[in-house]
């Protein structure tokens, strides 16, 4: 029904589908590239601590976690700011460097749907490259910037292919980027990438133009606290500051991602069986002849062949029990992405998957 109150471009937007949940006795979701460990322990108990402090507001600048991100990344903390997850961080930085609907947010076909939720609901013009060979296209980015492209936002791992672009490649790419353009470099997956040496660690670069998110939603085991921050040049971040929600994010948020930092041994273990669940998942999908893409991440991308094969797949896997991610959403109808578990899960979706595989 029409509304006076509706703007077009809210009414047009399709609501974010997250992950599914089942109302099921026994459920493995394996759908949203969560820590399967759950949470970091040492966030568990700090935050049991901080409980009784819920009282208060939270600090809105995050202090002590900010510096504590300056300290382990030895970076200074003026240049850093934490938010309610990327997610909010990609709303933030669209609200405060864009303001008319010709500003142009251009990115990949087949990445973070965050981003083209977040262009579209503020109105903004978004541009999408086709991926190329299902990694994105750097050359074909370059290509299209024009006087209206205000930023470029890339994923690194990117999600849900999995690929990543190389330090070299992306040092080239930068070099290519008007400084009128703002670039978002969003390493939401980087604790699984960068033994890689020729990972690009965006924490490294002092640019201009160019702020990089991370996350505590992943490796960290944190996705329902919403925690994530960015960093980038100070004149930048101070302008995020104005635009931010001022009490995210949330105390206990706060205090579990202070914790989570320090527990090495939850990341050393979680990096470890990710190894080893993905090894499983993989001689599993290659005895079935599914072909999956080369992951740096938590995650693989399984490729179906057909728009239908996905859903149909998709939905039977759900029937049984297991959810999976249908990535038609993302630009990539004929995928189906799959992330690490714990051993016990990864058991379970390869008895399922093996038994509908067949049948399709
Ligand atoms: C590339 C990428 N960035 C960001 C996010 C979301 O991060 P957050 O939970 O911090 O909003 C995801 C989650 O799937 C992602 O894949």
């Amino acid at each position: 029904m029409e509304s006076p109150f509706i703007p077009n471009h809210i009414q047009n937007l399709k609501p974010y589908l997250a992950g599914k949940n089942l109302d099921k006795t026994k459920i493995v979701k394996l759908a949203s590239n969560e820590n399967s460990l759950g949470p970091s322990p040492k966030a568990l108990e700090a935050v049991q601590i901080a409980l009784k402090n819920s009282f208060r507001y939270p600090d809105p600048r995050a202090i002590k976690l900010v510096s504590k991100l300056a300290q382990k990344y030895k970076i200074q903390p003026s240049q850093i700011l934490c938010a309610s997850g990327t997610d909010a961080i990609l709303s933030y930085i669209i609200m405060a460097f864009t303001h008319q609907p010709q500003d142009e947010i251009l990115t990949s076909e087949g990445t973070f749907i965050g981003i083209y939720v977040n262009t579209l609901k503020q109105n903004r013009s978004l541009k999408r490259v086709a991926l190329h060979d299902f990694q994105l296209d750097l050359t074909g980015l370059l290509q299209q910037i024009s006087k209206n492209t205000k930023i470029i936002y890339l994923a690194n791992p990117n999600n849900p292919t999995g690929s990543m672009f190389t330090k070299k490649e992306f040092e080239d790419f930068m070099k290519h980027v008007p400084p009128y353009v703002l670039v978002i470099l969003d390493e939401a997956y980087e604790v699984y990438a960068s033994s890689n040496p020729t990972y690009p660690n965006g924490l490294t670069y002092d640019m201009p133009n160019l702020i990089t998110t991370r996350t505590f939603s992943k490796v960290y085991g944190l996705a329902g606290f919403r925690v994530g921050w960015a960093y980038g040049p100070q004149r930048l971040i101070s302008e995020l500051y104005k635009v931010k929600l001022p009490f995210e994010p949330s105390h206990i948020a706060q205090v579990a991602a202070c914790a989570a930092l320090e527990d090495q041994a939850f990341l050393d273990e979680t990096q470890k069986l990710n190894t080893a669940s993905l090894k499983l998942f993989q001689r599993c999908f290659q005895n079935l002849g599914i072909t999956t893409l080369e992951t740096t991440s938590n995650f693989l991308l399984l490729h179906l062949g057909s728009h239908q094969k996905a859903a149909t797949f998709t939905q039977k896997c759900l029937d049984q029990g297991l959810i999976l991610r249908h990535t038609d959403a993302f630009g990539i109808p004929e995928g189906v992405r799959i992330n690490s578990g714990t051993l016990e899960e990864t058991q379970f979706a390869i008895e399922i998957i093996s038994k509908v595989y067949p049948t399709l």
